[in-house]
């Protein structure tokens, strides 16, 4: 897989591909990422990137001609690729969408900036998302957490391919709690069915603790969850304050 991003601030993405466990999978080429400065299709002698609102108003607005040659340029070189624009305005990004991106070839992430873009910027990408109901500075800061949320997918990139399945999301449930040495730390003790060596009862504590766990913190998610008959006698124990 590979992703593109555009920006205004490319050294932003330094971190991303130098530290952790999506700098070293980058090293290795578990995937490729090629940041790009707008700037560069800008014309000289100013680069100029941005102008006026056309009506008046504060802020300035994202130029079309730079945005037009990168996609045109980086298109060629990835031409199998969807392009995203990181915009408030955009759907918000789920778990099951950096699923979906983490099965195609790329993503060519442009990073919009300042009050907004040039509303002709918008029929050159396929799709525009939003991290969440606030508004950052620029499309950066989403496009990195997009890139780490899809990343950390992709087929070698985590330690042990296994543990991205038991992600809190990745069924539609929050995970359930974790614990490590020591039994017992400053009273408080590891429930003792973990330290029971039963899988199967390990296994249904879990789950139970994954429900118990999404009707407090998430009941939103729990009530687009299918679940099976088990799972709903518990969960109707939880609301009636019985587990
Ligand atoms: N740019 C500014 N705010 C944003 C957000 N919440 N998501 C994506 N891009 C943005």
């Amino acid at each position: 897989m590979r992703f593109d991003v555009i920006t205004l601030f490319p050294a932003m993405f330094d971190p991303l591909m130098q530290v952790g466990v999506i700098g070293r999978a980058a090293a290795k080429r578990v995937f490729d990422i090629e940041v790009h400065n707008l700037r560069d299709w800008a014309d000289p002698p100013h680069y100029v990137v941005d102008d006026a609102p056309y009506g008046g108003g504060g802020g300035m607005v994202m130029k079309p001609e730079p945005v037009r040659r990168a996609l045109s340029a980086i298109r060629r070189q990835a031409p199998d690729s969807l392009v995203v624009l990181t915009t408030p305005q955009g759907k918000t990004f789920r778990q099951q969408d950096a699923v979906a991106f983490s099965h195609t070839a790329g993503v060519i992430f442009l990073c919009g900036r300042y009050e907004g873009v040039d509303e002709r910027i918008r029929s050159w990408v396929d799709e525009e998302y939003s991290i969440g109901d606030y508004v950052l500075t620029g499309g950066e800061y989403a496009a990195l957490v997009m890139v780490d949320a899809i990343a950390r997918l992709v087929p070698g990139v985590l330690g042990n391919d296994a543990s991205a399945e038991d992600d809190s999301f990745s069924e539609g449930l929050l995970e359930y709690p974790h614990y490590t040495r020591p039994v017992e730390f400053e009273g408080m003790t590891v429930p003792s069915v973990l330290i029971s060596g039963n899988h199967g009862e390990i296994a249904r504590w879990r789950r139970q603790e994954s429900l118990r766990r999404t009707l407090l913190r998430r009941p939103d998610l729990l009530a687009r969850q299918e679940l099976d008959d088990a799972d709903r006698r518990f969960v109707e124990d939880l609301r009636k304050g019985n587990a």
